[in-house]
């Protein structure tokens, strides 16, 4: 799927008017593209394991934490406002005295508001627009440069979800409450589960923590989780817990290692912000794969969507545990007998 925004952080950088390409970048959510292989230095950050998997494929270099002083930060800020802020804020910390951060978003993504904000913040900025999208830059003015607002600079801190033992971070699936589907999904769980459990797309860790507090017979649980930034979340919110925990920080799209007793799942459905049923179709399959004779499936989806199809595809045994009016908890069952 071709990224729009990432096609017009490019062209800000040809033709006339363009930003001025200099001989060291940083890459904030890094994604490759043809025209970056005649950078000379660029190192690039990605959350999102499929990505910065397709990042190191192209023969980019990258880092685990962002870091460092640089003429230039390119920026693919995401989506979530907090997530932006505290991006523009973070960003803006490794642009050297007199560099450049250029960011690119989707018009429909809020562009324009988000170039305002940051002017505000910086003073100048020059913009362009080109394939829906906005690409905007900011100079880091010598001898006086723009001081980031203390509220952008807490908007990408890690921090409580209020009335929880939970941190999670702006940006992450469901970052300011727990998700009320993954809610119904462990209030509909037996409490004698017992095994070798995987939780699929594992986010900031609630699955795993409200399992291992209903089910005292559990005592191993593997996370994949492709987000880093939920993955450490979840690494920290399970600190406490004795079970064995392994951290994976994984596409679940690609299949997952191991075979399962249980496997716990809220199925992710968007690929930015589009709809995505592929992505929950490709989750129940790795499930499918993983499963020993017997193993079961729990999950959680929006009532609408089409999973009981897959689910009979792959040759699982299944029954709807409970609906409320947006969604609806599904137990699968491997037959121990393969047809
Ligand atoms: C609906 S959320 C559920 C999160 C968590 N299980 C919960 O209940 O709060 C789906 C999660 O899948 C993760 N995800 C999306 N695509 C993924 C992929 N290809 N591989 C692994 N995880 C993925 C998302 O980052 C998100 O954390």
């Amino acid at each position: 799927m071709i990224n729009l925004a990432l096609e017009t952080l490019l062209l800000g950088f040809a033709g006339e008017g363009a930003f001025a390409a200099p001989a060291r970048a940083f890459f904030w959510g890094a994604e490759p593209h043809p025209l970056l292989r005649s950078w000379p230095e660029i190192l690039g950050w990605q959350s999102h394991k499929g990505l910065a998997d397709a990042w190191d494929r192209s023969g980019f270099a990258r880092c685990d934490v962002p870091s460092g002083l640089w003429p230039l930060v390119m920026q693919l800020p995401g989506k979530a406002r907090d997530e932006i802020h505290g991006g523009f804020a973070k960003a803006w910390d490794l642009v050297e005295p007199g560099g450049m951060l250029v960011a690119a978003m989707e018009n429909g993504a809020g562009a324009a508001r988000f170039e305002k904000d940051l002017a505000k913040v910086v003073g100048a900025v020059h913009s362009r627009q080109k394939h829906k999208c906005r690409v905007f830059g900011a100079r880091k003015e010598i001898p006086s440069p723009a001081v980031m607002p203390e509220g952008w600079l807490d908007a990408g801190r890690r921090k409580p979800i209020p009335g929880t033992h939970f941190v999670t971070e702006a940006g992450v699936f469901s970052a300011t409450k727990v998700d009320p589907g993954s809610q119904l999904l462990v209030e509909s769980l037996p409490t004698n589960l017992r095994g070798k459990v995987a939780d699929l797309g594992a986010g900031w860790g609630y699955l795993t923590d409200a399992l291992l507090r209903r089910c005292p017979a559990v005592k191993q649980v593997d996370l994949f989780e492709s987000d880093s930034r939920a993955l450490d979340c979840a690494r920290q919110n399970l600190a406490a817990q004795e079970a064995v925990l392994n951290f994976h920080w994984h596409d679940v799209t690609t299949g997952i290692p191991g075979r399962y007793d249980i496997i716990l799942m809220n199925p992710p459905f968007h690929t930015r912000q589009m709809k995505d049923v592929a992505l929950g179709r490709a989750f129940l399959n790795a499930a499918r794969d993983a499963l020993y004779p017997g193993g079961e499936i729990w999950l959680v989806a929006n009532r609408q969507l089409p999973y009981e199809g897959v689910l009979d595809a792959c040759g699982l045994l299944w029954r709807q545990v409970v609906r409320d009016p947006v969604f609806k908890v599904i137990h699968a069952v491997m037959p121990m007998e393969q047809p």
